[in-house]
């Protein structure tokens, strides 16, 4: 059932002297209007959780007139439950190096900056040896195969702030900055890292980018359906039998398959009550509703979204009060207090939560909604936009339960 179709097969990429950089070169073979075309036509959205399509970004920041361009790779990971980049920066890490040679290759940048996770120690030090080795080769800092490409690549470890993987305020903490996130517009492909044309993309969109412009796999438009291209890796985790990091092409599998199947089903003999399906910034699908195919679309379809691909399952063990509590006070710590929307209403959110919890009053859920959707509408970003998104989606779908007796347990 586990389809290994790109990253989860063969072994680590980590010898700098076995790996061909074949993408690399026949990007640097065919230019880099036919590189952007090929990675637009391929169909590959975005990993990171936004889903903008890849080849798009690429082209208009390629257009855009700039003094420097960048390109970041956003490894900052920070969304609960995701832990798939930092895979790919440990047993993949020449691939993603790639991948960020591509993106400055057809963008016409020649600096480059991978933000990594703080925590992350391990990828960090890989990484590191990675650039070191790299530039030992001269195929970083170097016209690149007797081309006229250079990279000049930069490491940078995060502070460990979740707002600080929003693409503003990484961008401010790559300056030295506040991590706090921009007003949009300016978008970061007209005016990002110092004021300049930047890209940035996730780990795994870099890996799809080198996958695509890979001449010896033709392998990743030919999978998955349109609108949902190629594959993507999931992160099971939660009440699972089987949790871990699988890998599955878009639309041949069910969400119920892949917590049944790939996920080997609840603990303990425990009966699912729903899935968050792409972290905790994503509304839950219940556990009768799982039966649709895994694609971008199909979540859309039931308003919500494969996120980062973090799939956590929630069986019925648990207090959905608590669990509504643990992801407001996440929210509560992460926000960046910019926004007042976002500081204010998340700290009343947790009020309310912990009122009906501790004096097991009715819920508010009329002025939970209200306030979710002034968050929403205020906030400046994704954060403070899909804070409420679990929770809401909690209550709209259990609030009659949660009505008739504080703690519920089935
Ligand atoms: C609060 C917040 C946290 C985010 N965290 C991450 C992250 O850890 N990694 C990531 O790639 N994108 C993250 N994003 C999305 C980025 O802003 C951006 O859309 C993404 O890096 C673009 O890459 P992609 O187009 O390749 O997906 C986050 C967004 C928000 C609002
Ligand atoms: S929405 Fe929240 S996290 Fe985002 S800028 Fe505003 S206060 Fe900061």
């Amino acid at each position: 059932m586990a389809q290994e179709k790109l990253y989860l097969k063969g072994d680590k990429l980590l010898d700098i002297s076995n790996y061909e950089f074949k993408s690399i070169k026949n990007a640097l073979r065919i230019g880099r209007e036919k590189t952007i075309k090929k990675v637009k036509d391929s169909g590959l959205k975005g990993r990171g959780g936004a889903g903008f399509p890849t080849g798009i970004k690429w082209e208009m920041a390629a257009e855009v007139e700039g003094k420097e361009k960048y390109v970041v790779c956003n490894a900052d990971e920070g969304e609960p439950g995701t832990f798939k980049d930092r895979y790919l920066l440990e047993e993949r890490p020449l691939k993603v190096l790639e991948g960020i040679m591509l993106a400055a290759y057809a963008v016409g940048a020649d600096k480059a900056y991978i933000y990594i996770r703080g925590e992350y120690s391990k990828s960090i030090e890989i990484f590191s040896e990675i650039i070191e080795t790299a530039r030992e080769k001269k195929i970083l800092d170097a016209n690149l195969f007797d081309s006229d490409f250079k990279l000049e690549l930069k490491l940078i470890r995060g502070a460990g702030a979740y707002v600080c993987g929003d693409e503003t305020s990484l961008i401010n903490s790559i300056e030295g900055k506040r991590g706090r996130s921009r007003i949009k517009p300016p978008y970061p492909i007209e005016k990002g890292l110092f004021k300049q044309p930047t890209v940035v993309n996730n780990v795994e969109s870099l890996c799809c980018a080198a996958e695509v412009l890979n001449p010896d796999s033709e392998e990743f438009s030919e999978l998955g359906i349109k609108g949902s291209k190629g594959t993507k890796l999931l992160c099971l985790s939660g009440d699972l039998n089987k949790p871990g990091l699988y890998e599955v092409e878009f639309a041949q599998i069910t969400l119920a398959e892949i917590i049944y199947d790939l996920g080997g089903g609840i603990k303990g003999n425990e009966d699912l009550r729903f899935v968050i399906p792409g972290g905790i910034s994503t509304a839950v699908i219940k556990a009768e509703d799982l039966d649709f195919p895994y694609s971008y679309q199909a979540f859309e379809k039931r308003g919500s979204s494969l996120g980062s691909g973090a799939v956590i399952a929630v069986s019925k063990k648990h207090d959905l009060i608590d669990l509504m509590l643990n992801v407001s006070r996440f929210y509560m710590d992460e926000t960046c207090g910019t926004c007042f929307p976002c500081r204010e209403g998340n700290r009343q959110i947790n009020k309310i939560l912990n009122a009906f919890k501790e004096e097991d009053r009715k819920i508010e859920t009329e002025l939970i909604s209200d306030i979710g959707n002034t968050i929403r509408l205020a906030a400046r970003c994704g954060l403070g936009q899909s804070s409420l998104n679990f929770i809401t989606s909690v209550i709209e779908n259990y609030g009659k339960e949660l009505k008739f007796g504080g703690k519920i347990y089935a």
